[in-house]
């Protein structure tokens, strides 16, 4: 496949994971299929549980096998220009480990545990810009001081010998990010990375993610269960249900004309007040019921026992995700663009 080229960064197609456990197998994720341009933020969101991680674990070879397991899917990978097109899940650990870090960053909720609590944070960063740029260790040092700028934070030179227990929880997510960036990746995945993280450096963080990939044109993943959060990050969004992708479309048209009842419901929207009048002002809600249990393979709907607008065929088999308008696709067999019509 390496002779093949693509517009799309990645392209993930029909992820199916599960994981086998003494309880029974665990269908975590359930046939996802998604696509990233050069540059462009997606964001993921969902509840607890909905798979969010698993799907991302699978694509940087992160998932624990057994128990877990890929049952089917390809996620092609356009390294670097002129290298082609790579299958990520068809490749061996080493190839992966190639990628990881070099062409593909990530950042996860809890830096501590992706830091090594015994090195210091300079060391760290080197160590991956010797590892996947080759470079010498005055070299490298150098380049890590200049990124430990770059991310905030001040007198970097000194924090060079710092160790992670002396950072403060936004300061080690600069760290993870800095490492991230470091190979100036074309795909960034950021996995719920702020989370854990109070208010004020949540938005700092959000702003340096965004500054970041602006300046080194950088495509990015962004996981989040907050749809306030990836609002105002993402260009494009995917609401995760159940381990599928129940909607796909761009932020605005996402929040002016949500397609499917879940988004709707996350949304607080009814379908008749469509016609919105921007992000900021929508509350958040909580749907009535629990989300689908995972043990139990899908053959209906996911939402189908939360949903208002829940009909025979809904239980009868499961929607694809198909294109209802320019970037925009959603899994569900009800029309709510025919409803939202009609009550204008
Ligand atoms: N190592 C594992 N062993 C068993 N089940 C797992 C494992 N990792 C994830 N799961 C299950 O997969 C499902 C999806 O998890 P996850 O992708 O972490 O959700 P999210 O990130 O959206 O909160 C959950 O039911 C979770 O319990
Ligand atoms: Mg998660």
């Amino acid at each position: 496949m390496s002779a093949t080229t693509m517009a799309d960064i990645l392209r993930v197609e029909n992820l199916v994971v599960h994981f086998d456990t003494t309880e029974g197998r665990i269908h975590a994720v359930n046939g996802v299929s998604l696509s990233l341009e050069p540059g462009e933020v997606l964001g993921i969101v969902g509840e607890s549980g909905s798979g969010k991680s698993v799907t991302m674990m699978s694509l940087l070879g992160l998932i624990p096998q057994p128990p877990g397991k890929i049952e089917s899917g390809r996620a092609l990978f356009d390294a670097t220009n002129g290298q082609g097109v790579v299958d990520l899940l068809a490749l061996d650990r080493p190839a992966l480990r190639a990628i990881r870090g070099k062409h593909i960053g990530f950042i996860f909720q809890d830096p501590i545990s992706s830091l090594n609590p015994t090195m210091n944070i300079g060391r760290q960063i080197a160590e991956s810009l010797m590892k996947h740029l080759g470079l010498g260790e005055g070299e490298a040092r150098k380049r890590t001081v200049e990124l430990l700028n770059h991310v905030g934070i001040a007198d970097a030179a000194r924090h060079y010998d710092s160790y992670p227990h002396e950072f403060s929880g936004g300061m080690r997510q600069r760290v993870m990010i800095a490492i991230a960036v470091a190979c100036r990746p074309k795909l960034v995945i950021a996995d719920e990375p702020t989370t854990a993280l109070d208010v004020t450096v949540q938005a700092q963080i959000m702003d340096l993610v965004r500054r970041l990939q602006r300046e080194l044109d950088m495509a990015v993943i962004w996981i989040s269960h907050d749809l306030g959060v990836v609002a105002g990050l993402a260009d494009r969004v995917a609401v995760m249900y159940g381990g599928t992708i129940v909607e796909c479309a761009q932020v605005d048209q996402l929040f002016d004309r949500p397609q499917h009842p879940y988004t709707a419901g996350l949304l607080g929207a009814v379908p008749s007040l469509l016609e919105t009048n921007g992000v900021e002002e929508r509350p958040l809600v909580s749907i009535e019921g629990s989300p689908p249990d995972l043990l139990e393979e899908l053959n209906c709907c996911p939402f189908a026992d939360r949903c208002s607008y829940v009909f025979a065929r809904c239980w009868q088999e499961r929607p694809a995700l198909l294109s209802v308008g320019p970037q925009h696709a959603v899994a569900c067999f009800y029309d709510m663009s025919a409803e939202a019509n009609r009550s204008q």
